[in-house]
């Protein structure tokens, strides 16, 4: 036992405690997908429904987090995966407090998505799939960057260079381009709110 390690551990508050106080239970709500296949707008769409139900979130997102947190990282394989090993630690600090984090990330393969799932732990995980299929996004083309990509000015580009693998089990999977907007939306929080509601 080393003397001058002071014992602070006896003094701190536990998820528990946490999750108490705003009487909800703490999840990651994992958002999986092709860009442009819907996973920011339903992210955000869920987090406004949740807050408008008491509940306490916290929304992170490729494009915000790639603005600060992983602002030296790319795309290559090895970067993607520093930055979902980032998020998804992350993501554990959030659920330490009780909140309930929602990651909206391509994270394009089985092997990220479970480096993601390992580190924050397999019952606090809950995986959506938001699935179009890559020619609808890339018919939407909402930033402009499948154009870019297939005229090689971005290298590393899910779905045209970089592969995107399907999750194979996921908590939920929404195909919107099948469904409205708003069924998908009323779906994700049908599907959400009984895993993080206190009884
Ligand atoms: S991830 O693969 O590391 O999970 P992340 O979700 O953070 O990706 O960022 C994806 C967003 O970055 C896309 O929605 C798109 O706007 C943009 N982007 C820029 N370059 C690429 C690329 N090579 N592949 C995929 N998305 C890219």
């Amino acid at each position: 036992m080393q003397e001058h390690i002071y014992p602070i551990f006896d003094h701190i508050l536990s998820r528990q405690d946490k999750e108490q106080l705003l009487q909800q239970r703490a999840k990651v709500i994992w958002m999986t997908g092709l860009s442009g296949s819907g996973k920011s707008t339903l992210a955000q769409a869920l987090e406004r429904d949740l807050h408008a139900a008491g509940i306490m979130t916290k929304l992170l997102d490729g494009d915000n987090v790639r603005a600060g947190l992983c602002n030296n990282l790319g795309f290559s394989e090895a970067d993607r995966s520093e930055n979902i090993r980032r998020v998804a630690e992350a993501a554990r600090l959030f659920l330490d407090a009780g909140i309930i984090c929602i990651c909206s990330f391509v994270s394009p393969t089985l092997e990220i998505r479970d480096l993601a799932r390992h580190i924050i732990g397999s019952e606090d995980f809950l995986e959506v799939y938001v699935n179009a299929p890559l020619e609808v996004c890339e018919a939407r083309d909402v930033k402009g960057l499948y154009k870019k990509a297939r005229a090689g000015l971005i290298p590393d580009f899910t779905g045209i260079s970089a592969p995107f693998e399907a999750p194979e089990t996921p908590f939920l999977e929404l195909r919107t381009d099948l469904f409205e907007f708003e069924a998908c939306r009323n779906t994700l929080l049908e599907r959400i709110r009984p895993a993080i509601t206190v009884l």
